[in-house]
């Protein structure tokens, strides 16, 4: 090609892109961190965000099970409620046998042979993502197996059988009467499931598997230099993508293996995503249930722009979704504003902001104990309700943003939009896309869209913003002495 043409084609190319990214984000608006808050072209960046893990594999054709109009029913949706940003996942992994529990069809069949269909799903969500002013943190593993994960890629490097832990079995009793519509059951030690701790004794293999760091470094590196085929962005030049996240809840399983094999391999994995994305951010995409310890070890590197944290109340042993009391719901009001100041005082102490990027509560699921499934959404939110707003989780987070401490953000687990667990039928791939990943009762934990909280996510980010105005109005610089010039996209 001659190099005219080539310049015709750039310029051809330059105005397509123009006309594209009227309605997106603008190209050159990067989040940035400076000292404990993000910042974009328009100022502070608060981070009104919801987990919507999927997105991929919704926004993929219909022959893919994809379904584009409940895709962009969902993202309006969220948009309508000053959403600004979702987690989602930018990998998953088959293998040459059907796995169970786990996304489907998979990003990645086998090392380095994509399904380019769902990659394109991955395109079409960012870029009506882009449109609606929403950015993106890309999850590019999984310590569990809901995605295929670190134990997929120990499978294939070893073809040792991945030991999987309890979880959820669409097609176990008790079914409903129409086929493929559940309900299901926990898969247990009859059905041949190991205990959690062999799952992550297997899965942990990964953090010294020369083999499977080839592999993943080889994702990361064709998923940041993709050209998104909706867009025309290369993804690491896409300000709609924020941040990469090494991995969901990477973990280790004691202090001795923290110290050899996870917290090297956080240190190489994000070098390795600064040197082909260095315009974006990185988090790790860690709990911090384990303490101060490693929680400051794992933010500590530099290639990590700032902290995580993961909030469960349930999962933890703090709180029973069949318990009405009212001590029940203090008690994990209590936990959570105290975790929410602990984790908040230790990103302090490292010097970085701190998203969180996942909690939930059930439904008032004592309504249920004693119906067809304990996951009806017919159920109430009182507790939920409790849970989320102004004087609980997402509360704390606002109280905490505005006193200028580390937090900048919420993000819930996980938007369920209009599925629910009555109307679900497995598609042809044996999927419900439920708020829930494929590994855990459908209807446990999501935000629909007629509940209340989704008013909470959305007051938060009228709150945030007011506040913000009215800062600005007066000229005053916030607690951090930042000139509060103004507010990310929908805040103005
Ligand atoms: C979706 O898949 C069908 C069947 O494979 C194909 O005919 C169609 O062109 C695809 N659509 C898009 C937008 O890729
Ligand atoms: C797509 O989602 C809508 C809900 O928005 C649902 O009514 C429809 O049945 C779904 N289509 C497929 C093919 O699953
Ligand atoms: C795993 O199985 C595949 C296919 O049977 C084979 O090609 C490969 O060498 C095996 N790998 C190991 C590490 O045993
Ligand atoms: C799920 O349950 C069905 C019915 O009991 C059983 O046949 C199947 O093996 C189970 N699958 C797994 C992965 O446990
Ligand atoms: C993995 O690679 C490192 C660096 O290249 C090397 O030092 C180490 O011995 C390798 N480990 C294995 C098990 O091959
Ligand atoms: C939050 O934690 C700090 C220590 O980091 C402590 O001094 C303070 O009392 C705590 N506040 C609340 C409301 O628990
Ligand atoms: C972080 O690392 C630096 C060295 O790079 C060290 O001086 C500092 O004490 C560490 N901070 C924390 C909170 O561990
Ligand atoms: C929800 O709460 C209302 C008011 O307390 C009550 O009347 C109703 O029965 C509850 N719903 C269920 C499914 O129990």
């Amino acid at each position: 090609m001659k190099a005219s043409n080539v310049v015709a084609l750039g310029l051809l190319w330059g105005v397509l892109a123009i006309a594209k990214q009227e309605h997106g984000i603008d190209p050159q608006d990067f989040v940035r961190v400076d000292g404990l808050r993000l910042k974009d072209a328009k100022g502070l960046h608060y981070i009104t965000g919801l987990n919507y893990w999927s997105c991929m594999n919704l926004a993929a054709n219909a022959s893919q099970g994809g379904n584009y109009s409940r895709l962009v029913t969902e993202l309006d949706q969220m948009a309508a409620k000053g959403v600004n940003h979702l987690r989602i996942m930018a990998s998953s992994e088959g293998a040459p046998t059907p796995q169970p529990f786990r996304m489907n069809p998979p990003l990645m069949d086998a090392p380095g042979l994509y399904n380019e269909e769902v990659f394109q799903g991955l395109d079409r969500c960012l870029d009506e993502m882009s449109k609606r002013g929403m950015r993106a943190t890309m999850t590019l593993n999984n310590e569990w197996q809901w995605s295929g994960g670190f134990a997929q890629y120990i499978n294939w490097a070893t073809n040792q059988t991945i030991p999987y832990p309890p979880s959820w079995n669409m097609t176990k009793a008790p079914q409903r009467a129409v086929p493929r519509t559940g309900w299901g059951e926990y898969s247990t030690s009859d059905d041949g499931a190991a205990s959690y701790s062999e799952f992550e004794s297997f899965a942990n293999q990964f953090y010294t598997n020369n083999q499977t760091e080839t592999w993943f470094k080889e994702h990361i590196k064709t998923v940041t230099a993709r050209r998104n085929t909706v867009s025309g962005r290369i993804y690491s030049e896409d300000p709609t993508i924020m941040t990469w996240q090494l991995a969901n809840e990477p973990q280790s399983i004691d202090s001795i293996t923290n110290k050899e094999t996870l917290y090297p391999w956080v240190s190489r994995i994000s070098s390795y995503i600064r040197s082909l994305a260095p315009k974006q951010l990185i988090s790790v995409g860690l709990e911090s249930k384990q303490g101060e310890e490693v929680f400051k070890s794992v933010h500590n590197f530099s290639t990590v722009d700032y902290a995580t944290s993961h909030c469960w109340v349930q999962n933890w042993g703090i709180y029973d979704m069949f318990d009405p009391s009212e001590q029940n719901l203090q008690n994990a009001q209590t936990f959570a504003k105290d975790f929410v100041n602990q984790t908040s005082g230790w990103a302090r102490d490292v010097g970085k902001p701190i998203f969180l990027e996942e909690f939930g509560m059930a439904r008032d699921n004592w309504e249920n104990k004693d119906k067809e499934y304990a996951y009806l959404s017919s159920a109430n939110t009182t507790h939920k309700d409790s849970y989320f707003e102004v004087r609980t989780i997402i509360g704390a987070v606002v109280d905490d943003f505005k006193k200028g401490g580390a937090y900048v953000g919420t993000c819930p687990w996980a938007y369920g939009g209009v599925w629910r667990p009555e109307t679900q039928t497995m598609n042809e791939f044996d999927m419900v896309w439920a708020g829930d990943p494929p590994h855990e009762s459908p209807g446990w934990y999501y935000v629909y869209d007629g509940d209340e909280a989704m008013q909470v996510v959305s007051r938060q980010q009228q709150d945030v913003g007011s506040w913000v105005k009215g800062k600005r109005a007066r000229g005053i610089r916030d607690s951090l002495g930042n000139n509060v010039i103004g507010l990310s996209c929908s805040y103005i």
